[in-house]
């Protein structure tokens, strides 16, 4: 097994490529030369959503990867997300059927016979929440997904599907980089055996989401920016760049990661991530860091929606 396909465990024996490649952000009409040029530099997982509204390039880019490589549908790991709606927004939460009929959605859009990880984005869904959870496990066991998770879900959102007698989600994607480390939550996964997929592990690089609005501070920025930041120490020490160190901590955590980028020398670099580790002392200095809640969203933290 090469380096990239490093996988998590998920579920029932379902295995999770470690690292996945994201695309929020891409542009419907770029999302299929995007996609095809990850699977060719060796990404084996992909993460789309209903929101992002491009599943249909992320499905062209799947078929002309697989051609490409000429790999199969089963050697890809493909991910991607109800939206719940959100009643404070005058966006109806999604009903059981409502959410059935998303999925049914997503999959035409992608071109494919099943997801092998289907998320809610939020825990927006209000007094809907716990129906479109039950029209999930519904879909798992209809075997038109091989897992089932949920996305920006704290613990009493969990515990809410666990008080209901539902199965627990097989994995939870949240925010997760050395300035929101979430350590209670973190916790709570692995304790409850629910894998952690972490997105925007590159918050702190100058370089992340540059002109797209973020809830990223002045103070982040400033500090993202600095030529004697922790980051660029790190990466200079381990003879890598500031990317693969803010990735590798992710995966030395023992999350899944979700790199987006659209220049080929980054998606490259940002997969190889297994030829060095960060010791134990720097770990020790990340943990410091922690400054709480997460920032990728604009204006909003999705944790706190209902
Ligand atoms: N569930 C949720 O609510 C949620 C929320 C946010 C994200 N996500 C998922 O997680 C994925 C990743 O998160 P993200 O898109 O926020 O950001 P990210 O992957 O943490 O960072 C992407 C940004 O960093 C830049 N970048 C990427 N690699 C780099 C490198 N090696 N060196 C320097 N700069 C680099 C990219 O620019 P270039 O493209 O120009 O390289 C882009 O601006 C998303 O695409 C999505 O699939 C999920």
């Amino acid at each position: 097994m090469s380096d990239v396909q490093q996988a998590l465990q998920l579920g029932d024996n379902i295995e999770l490529p470690t690292v996945g490649f994201g695309t929020f952000l891409i542009k419907p009409d770029e999302a299929d030369g995007a996609v095809e040029s990850a699977i060719i530099a060796g990404y084996r997982h992909i993460d789309t959503a209903e929101g992002y509204h491009n599943e249909a390039g992320v499905g062209e880019g799947v078929k002309a990867g697989m051609a490409a490589t000429g790999i199969s549908r089963a050697d890809l790991f493909v991910t991607t997300k109800v939206w719940p709606g959100n009643a404070a927004w005058g966006d109806p939460p999604k009903t059981y059927d409502g959410t059935i009929a998303a999925f049914e959605a997503s999959l035409a859009a992608l071109g494919h016979d099943y997801i092998d990880l289907y998320l809610i984005h939020a825990p927006s869904g209000g007094d809907e929440r716990l129906n479109q959870w039950k029209a999930l496990v519904d879909l798992k066991a209809q075997g038109k997904v091989r897992a089932i998770g949920v996305s920006n879900y704290l613990e009493t959102h969990l515990e809410e599907i666990r008080a209901a007698d539902l199965p627990l989600p097989d994995a939870d994607q949240i925010e997760l980089h050395p300035w929101s480390q979430k350590p209670a939550l973190v916790s709570y996964l692995a304790k409850n055996g629910i894998a952690t997929i972490a997105y925007s592990s590159l918050v702190p690089l100058s370089t992340w989401r540059e002109g797209q609005d973020s809830s990223k501070t002045d103070q982040m920025k400033a500090d993202s920016a600095d030529e004697a930041s922790p980051f660029k120490a790190m990466a200079k020490k381990y003879g890598v760049s500031e990317a693969q160190v803010l990735l590798r901590w992710g995966v030395q955590k023992g999350y899944a990661v979700l790199p987006k980028s659209l220049n080929a020398d980054r998606l490259r670099q940002n997969l190889d991530l297994f030829g060095f580790a960060i010791d134990d002392a720097d770990m020790a200095l990340i943990a410091t860091m922690d400054r709480g809640d997460g920032v990728a969203w604009p204006g909003v933290d999705p944790t706190k929606l209902g």
